[in-house]
């Protein structure tokens, strides 16, 4: 098969095409997929530069997320079935076939082309945790949604207007209308220095009470800059823009706010249940028709180091999609 292989961890730049590879087998527990589209990420960045936490050491194939068509079963799998279309994460998801755990294939919603279905299982459940099971929104509160014109972002604005929040965007200018189109209520500029004054200035002075915080590097301190003081929630669950420090004397003296980390991937090992009423309500807002069919750019398979270096340079906006075959999935 064909897939896309990361030859180093000098980051897109070495993510190459490879052919001829032996499709993986399903293992106990497993299924086969032949992908159809595969979702991607900016974990895939954080891997190609080795900064992802215990991930995957060069050469390795990439991708995490992937939709398609079951086609074969590992031993003790009593569902989904031969045939199904479901989406789900594992390794390898930039390639014509891909194992995934069985118990974790999620059911490609009826009606839905595969791609469509992207966003599913990694950006919609990690908005829908930040913003209610985490960062705990209530009607009328205030929410600063970093990188709100990215995939993650995008169903983080739909979901706290869906909750009654008001919406402070920030996203690059080019962005902007297309955060307004999903209803926030107020756009600023992701690179303006001036972004916790005007946080500050939109809220009357208080903050606000939930602060999505992915950007990561310099934003990370206008994130508690920007917070409503003792009671606000900044939840962390990305680091766009690299590392970024807080001290205890902070937190107590110059920050106190609610700092809160969120990992899915320990979301899911920590607290399945958790995940479990997380992904319950995510599938009653999809049946709700709050969540609806994602419209990805879509790449070829062949111009995946060229998706990646646009998501790093910060130029796309909503989800990317790789197509890795079956045209008829799609
Ligand atoms: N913890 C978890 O389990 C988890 C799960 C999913 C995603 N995430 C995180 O959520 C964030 C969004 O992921 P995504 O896949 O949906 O990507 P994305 O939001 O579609 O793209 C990333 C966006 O981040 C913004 N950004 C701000 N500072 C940046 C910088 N220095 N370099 C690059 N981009 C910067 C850019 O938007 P503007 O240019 O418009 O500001 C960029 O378009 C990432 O930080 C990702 O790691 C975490």
């Amino acid at each position: 098969m064909s897939a896309l292989e990361q030859t180093s961890r000098r980051g897109p730049e070495d993510l190459r095409l490879v052919t001829g590879r032996p499709v993986p087998a399903p293992g106990r527990g497993e299924v086969l997929i032949r992908v159809a589209a595969a979702g991607v990420n900016f974990a895939d960045i954080s891997m190609s530069y080795g900064t992802f936490g215990n991930g995957p050491t060069p050469p390795y194939l990439a991708g995490l997320e992937a939709v398609g068509e079951v086609v074969a079963l590992g031993e003790a799998v009593s569902g989904p079935q031969l045939g199904a279309l479901v989406i789900g994460v594992g390794s390898g998801a930039f390639a014509e076939y891909m194992v995934m755990r069985a118990a974790a294939a999620v059911a490609v919603p009826a009606g839905w082309a595969a791609e469509e279905a992207l966003g599913l299982v990694v950006s919609y459940p990690t908005a829908l945790a930040a913003l209610k099971h985490l960062g705990r929104v209530r009607p009328g509160e205030t929410v600063l949604i970093h990188a709100a014109a990215g995939a993650t972002g995008q169903a983080a604005v739909k979901l706290a207007k869906h909750y009654g929040a008001k919406i402070i965007a920030a996203a690059s200018p080019a962005k902007h209308d297309a955060v307004r189109a999903l209803g926030a209520d107020h756009v600023l500029d992701s690179r303006s220095a001036e972004l916790a004054a005007e946080v500050q200035k939109l809220t009357g002075g208080f903050g606000a009470d939930l602060v999505l915080e992915s950007a990561g590097g310099a934003t990370f301190s206008v994130s508690l800059a920007a917070a409503r003081r003792v009671t606000g929630r900044v939840v962390v669950y990305g680091l766009a823009g690299g590392e970024a420090q807080v001290t205890n004397w902070q937190l107590v003296y110059e920050h106190p706010v609610q700092l809160i980390g969120l990992n899915l991937g320990a979301l899911i090992q920590a607290t399945p249940q958790l995940f479990g009423e997380v992904m319950g309500e995510l599938f009653a807002l999809v049946g709700a028709g709050v969540l609806g069919p994602a419209r990805p750019t879509v790449y070829a398979l062949t111009d995946g180091a060229r998706a990646l270096e646009s998501l790093e340079k910060r130029e796309t906006a909503g989800k990317l999609a790789l197509l890795c075959g079956r045209p008829d999935l799609r």
